[in-house]
């Protein structure tokens, strides 16, 4: 990812149906700055854009959340039901490749759910997160992908 992919990925990030089936709030505009500012700075963040058809369509990274190497991506809704999160993640653990890595999605979310699992992420439980600026209160399923696990 670079600078110049900011607007767009903003703009998708601002999506109400995307951010229900995340269980996210968006980032204001302040917020969203400050966040990839600091995640395009930081040699422990990977990220990266994901293009269709020479569009850009999303982005997925990975980077440390409570002391955790993990993965996180996030689609525009015109492109969904394509194949191209599960695409992304599977090329992504193949530049990625530190183990375990760790995945958190909203319970709820069955589309992120099937993508980790689809990709050789393993169920380990469920907890419940209470609610922060970012993410309203939910239950989240917790997965991890271990070295040699299938990708
Ligand atoms: C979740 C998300 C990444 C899925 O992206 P996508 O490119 O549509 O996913 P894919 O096309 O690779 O679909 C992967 C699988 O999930 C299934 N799926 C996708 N959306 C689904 C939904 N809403 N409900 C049930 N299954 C769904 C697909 O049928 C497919 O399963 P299959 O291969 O068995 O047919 C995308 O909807 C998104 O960005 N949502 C908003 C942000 C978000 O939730 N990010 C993840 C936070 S943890």
């Amino acid at each position: 990812m670079v600078p110049g992919d900011l607007p767009t990925i903003y703009a998708y990030q601002l999506d109400p149906e995307a951010n229900r089936m995340a269980v996210t709030n968006p980032r204001t505009r302040e917020g969203f700055d400050a966040h990839w500012a600091r995640s395009l700075s930081d040699p422990g963040v990977i990220a990266r854009a994901i293009t269709a058809d020479g569009e850009l369509v999303g982005h997925i990274a990975c980077f440390v959340m409570d002391g955790r190497d993990s993965v996180g991506y996030w689609i525009d809704r015109a492109h969904w039901g394509r194949g191209i999160a599960s695409a992304a993640l599977g090329r992504f653990l193949g530049i990625v490749t530190k183990r375990p890595l760790h995945a958190r999605a909203a319970r709820s979310n069955a589309g992120s759910v099937r993508v980790l699992t689809k990709c050789g992420f393993v169920l380990t439980g469920y907890e419940w997160a209470e609610a922060t600026e970012r993410f309203p209160a939910c239950e989240e399923a917790v997965f991890v992908l271990e070295s040699g696990a299938a990708s």
